[in-house]
């Protein structure tokens, strides 16, 4: 969603072969640093020159420093933190990083133990699915299975940008990131850190707003550190966020585009663009938020966590065909049909991560009952039951 005022950094970009998210505009008046910004470089405004005269008219959040050699600093230390951020996200670790909406929860969406510890220390119901964060387009056909027309539409106007879009998953994606649901949320942010985040990690990251479950949504790094600081491996600061309301999600799931979460972007611009769009059938003007709609996957065989070894033989014993999951192998003695092992090594995050994906295979294996089997002791594995 970048503007028409930098069309010659667009055409110098083409001519000359410039990367335009790695650049930066350092300028001493707030059009030089919107410059960048609608260019999709960055802008860093020094106070040399007029800076300091014009510096109450910044209209969005900018760096700003003394002179030329501080904003050559502050690029050098962005590198580092890029370089330093995005190897914790390969090695499987979990990263704060801003956007232009919020705070986000980071993890390398492609490993399900890493976003297993997203869902651990936002203390979030596993149901719940995230929001991936992507960098480009190679980015979203390696995510979403099919682009219907409308939503390439709103993805061109409003990426990088605070829309999110909900489209069926290619099977690669874990589970767990969409709640064993078969449709995947993506979103480009706004923000160069996190996109240079994203493509120095060669991987999109999952995200959810970076605050612990049922707390305020956090707009700058200081609130994350103030709410989650000693629980993630690295705080990705970029300053406050713009936007500061999450992002619009349309969901691409049905034939007529719906509306699941209002946000960032207007209901009406995105319309303007693509035609009518079904709101949450409850009302129009109190659309459900998205984690609370009863579209969780939940399977459709029936399952029984509160079960004795006698009710297990009484079932057999009536024919019926019965799988088990298990935490760590407790009862797989028993001759059920199918046996589902979560974390042979009782590893509870590991446990969350195949969660979803064992819940599919015992769904599909034709069985008339699931039984499970449930760690009493452990908060986390109460909330894995869930939904
Ligand atoms: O602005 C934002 O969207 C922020 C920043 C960090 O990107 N993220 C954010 O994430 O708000 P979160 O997790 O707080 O909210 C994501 C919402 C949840 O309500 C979830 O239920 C919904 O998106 N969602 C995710 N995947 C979905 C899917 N496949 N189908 C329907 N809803 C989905
Ligand atoms: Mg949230």
């Amino acid at each position: 969603m970048y503007q028409a005022q930098a069309l010659f950094l667009f055409q110098a970009a083409q001519e000359f072969g410039i990367d335009l998210l790695s650049s930066y505009v350092i300028g001493d008046h707030p059009a030089d640093v919107e410059l960048a910004r609608n260019a999709g470089a960055s802008g860093i405004y020094v106070l040399t020159g007029h800076g300091s005269k014009h510096v109450g008219e910044l209209v969005h959040p900018f760096p700003v420093v003394a002179n030329l050699e501080k904003a050559a600093d502050l690029i050098l230390k962005e590198n580092e933190t890029i370089s330093e951020a995005s190897k914790i996200i390969r090695q499987g670790g979990v990263v704060a990083f801003p956007t232009e909406t919020v705070y986000g929860l980071g993890a390398d969406a492609f490993n399900p133990v890493a976003v297993a510890r997203v869902f651990e220390i936002k203390a979030r119901p596993h149901f719940d699915p995230l929001i991936v964060h992507i960098a480009n387009q190679p980015d979203l056909e390696r995510l979403a299975d099919r682009i219907p027309e409308k939503a390439r539409q709103l993805a061109e106007k409003f990426w990088p940008g605070p829309l999110t879009l909900v489209l069926p998953k290619k099977d690669q994606v874990p589970e767990i990131v969409t709640s064993g649901l078969p449709s995947v949320a993506i979103r480009m942010p706004r923000h160069n850190l996190t996109l240079k985040l994203i493509l120095k990690a060669q991987t999109p990251i999952v995200g959810p707003s970076a605050n612990p479950f049922g707390y305020l949504s956090p707009t700058t790094a200081q609130h994350v550190k103030e709410q989650l600081g000693s629980k993630v491996d690295y705080i990705l600061d970029g300053g406050p966020c713009e936007v500061g309301v999450e992002s619009t999600i349309i969901s691409f799931v049905e034939d007529v585009p719906r509306l699941l979460r209002p946000g960032g972007i207007a209901l009406e611009e995105i319309e303007t663009l693509i035609g009518p769009i079904n709101l949450s059938p409850s009302s129009k003007n109190k659309p459900e938020a998205p984690g609370m709609l009863p579209r969780h996957y939940a399977p459709r065989t029936r399952m029984s966590l509160d079960w004795s070894e006698e009710d297990f033989w009484r079932w057999k014993n009536q024919g019926k065909r019965i799988g088990l999951l298990s935490f760590q192998g407790e009862r797989a003695s028993l001759p059920f049909d199918q046996i589902e092992i979560l974390s042979p090594q009782g590893d509870l995050r590991q446990a969350a991560a195949s969660l979803f994906a064992s819940l599919h295979h015992l769904d599909k294996a034709g069985l008339d009952l699931i039984l499970v089997r449930k760690i009493p002791e452990s908060a986390l594995v109460e909330r894995l039951w869930i939904g």
